[in-house]
Order: structure tokens, then sequence, then C-alpha cells
């Protein structure tokens, strides 16, 4: 068996019995970041639940379900059956971007309006209902890196490898900001921080599917590594753990 697993950990990554990868985390920790890598180096596809949940916020801005900061929770219940949310490859970023509706909404759903409002539409149980089955589908035949909140305690409970991660309120605060500055977006720090901290609170808080470590989660805090650290650490937790106890339950 020993020599199984040696001659196995020699193999080329895209050869390795294929697993789904669940990354879960605080806002603005780089999970995205990590799960494309990871997802390009796997050949695997990669999934971005909290890009369907900003989908749907969307919707209720450009439909006043939301007024004044308020989310008309009737209202966006009734309008579910209307909401289309789908990805699609860009050819130009080599990318999947976000659809509603058919309109690839991959930039307006990084706005601060929609960041401000996701935490609350993401509460709504029936929403999540939604939401999870499509991100249940796209996992079927494994082959997937999807990041969130609820993906290793909820959509994939027996994700094979799953990550928590996290890293200081300042250091993803900066990251957060840069991004947006670098997009055009003027935006002051406080304003960043509150953001970030609001939606943790809430999206820890909240009664379905709360933002919580799987007990079977590795913690991640990348506060003091850069990307590619991040990233070769990963990959050996993988072939350390996962593809090793995957062929010795096998055996
Ligand atoms: O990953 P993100 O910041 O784009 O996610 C936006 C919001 O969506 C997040 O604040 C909470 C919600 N979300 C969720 O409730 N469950 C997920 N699996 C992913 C995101």
């Amino acid at each position: 068996m020993a020599q199984t697993i040696i001659t196995m950990l020699k193999l080329p990554l895209h050869e390795f019995p294929r697993i789904n990868i669940a990354i879960d985390g605080y806002s603005s920790c780089g999970k995205s970041t990590l799960a494309k890598a990871l997802a390009g180096k796997l050949g695997y596809s990669y999934v971005d639940s909290g890009a369907m949940y900003r989908a749907v916020t969307l919707f209720a801005l450009q439909n006043n379900i939301i007024v004044d900061g308020v989310v008309n929770e009737y209202r966006l219940i009734q309008e579910l059956p209307n909401i289309n949310v789908s990805f699609a490859y860009n050819e130009l970023t080599k990318m999947s971007d976000v659809h509603l509706n058919g309109t690839d909404v991959e930039k307006e759903i990084r706005m601060m309006d929609v960041a401000s409002h996701v935490s609350a539409v993401s509460a709504i149980k029936d929403v999540r209902k939604i939401m999870m089955a499509m991100q249940r589908e796209y996992g079927k035949n494994k082959g997937i890196v999807m990041d969130g909140r609820d993906v290793g305690t909820a959509v994939f409970p027996h994700a094979e490898l799953k990550l928590f991660m996290t890293a200081d309120v300042d250091v993803r605060t900066r990251r957060r900001l840069d991004e947006l500055t670098s997009k055009g977006t003027f935006i002051t720090k406080e304003e960043v921080l509150h953001n970030l901290t609001s939606r943790d609170y809430a999206d820890t808080n909240r009664k379905e599917n709360p933002l919580t470590k799987a007990k079977d989660a590795i913690l991640l805090d990348n506060s003091d590594i850069d990307q590619q650290q991040q990233l070769e650490y990963v990959l050996k937790l993988m072939m350390e753990h996962v593809f090793k106890n995957k062929l010795e339950t096998s055996k």
C-alpha cells in the first residue's frame, strides 16, 4: 500500500482522483483568489457561491424590493421564480461570470450597494434553499472548488477537503480597499471596514446556515503569507491528507 501511495503522490495533479474542495471564511480573506488558483492547478471548476447571493441582491435592488435599506422579504420570495442565476464562461477573462436572467452582471454585483445588502438577502431561508440546490448540483460529479460561508457545513458536508480562512481585519480591509480602488471605486477605509465587520457579524449570527468552521475544516490564517505560499501549502495538504486517506480507506 505504501508503494501505491508513493506512486500516486508522483502523479501529475490533474490525474488524482477528483474531489470537492470547500472554502469558507470571513469576508475578503482571499477565498476566491485561493479557490481560482486551486481550480486552475487541478483542472477543476471554480464556483463562487457568494456571487449567486449577490446576483439575487442585485435583482432586489433593481426591482425596488429593497427600499431604504430594508429588504421586502415577502416580495422577494414571490419573485424567486423570476430570478434566474447562472454562470457562463467569459472568453476574455477565462473565468466564469455570473449571469442574472441571461445578463452578465459580474461587475455590477461587486458594487458597494450590493455588498451592503447581500447579507440580509442571503439570510432568507427560501433564497438559500434555491441557491443551495444549484450549488449541490454543480458538485455532484466532483472536481469543484467552491467558496462561500456554508460550503463545508451545509452545501458539501462531505467535501474531501475543507478550509476555513481568516486573516487580520486590518489586512482584509487594506486588501479590499486596494481592490476596489484599482477598479475605480472611490471609498474610504472606514467604509470598507464597516462593510466587512457588519457582514461578518450578520453572516455569523444568522439563523440559516451561519458562517462557522466545520469540525473537520483546516484553519488557514493568511495574514502573513502570500498567495503563492498559500497555494503551495494547500496543495501539500491535499497530497498528505486527502489522497492518502482516500487510498487508505479504499484498501
Ligand atoms: O463571498 P462574498 O463576499 O461574495 O459573499 C457575499 C455574501 O453572500 C456574504 O456576505 C454572505 C453570503 N453568502 C452566503 O450566505 N453563503 C455562501 N455560501 C456564500 C455567500
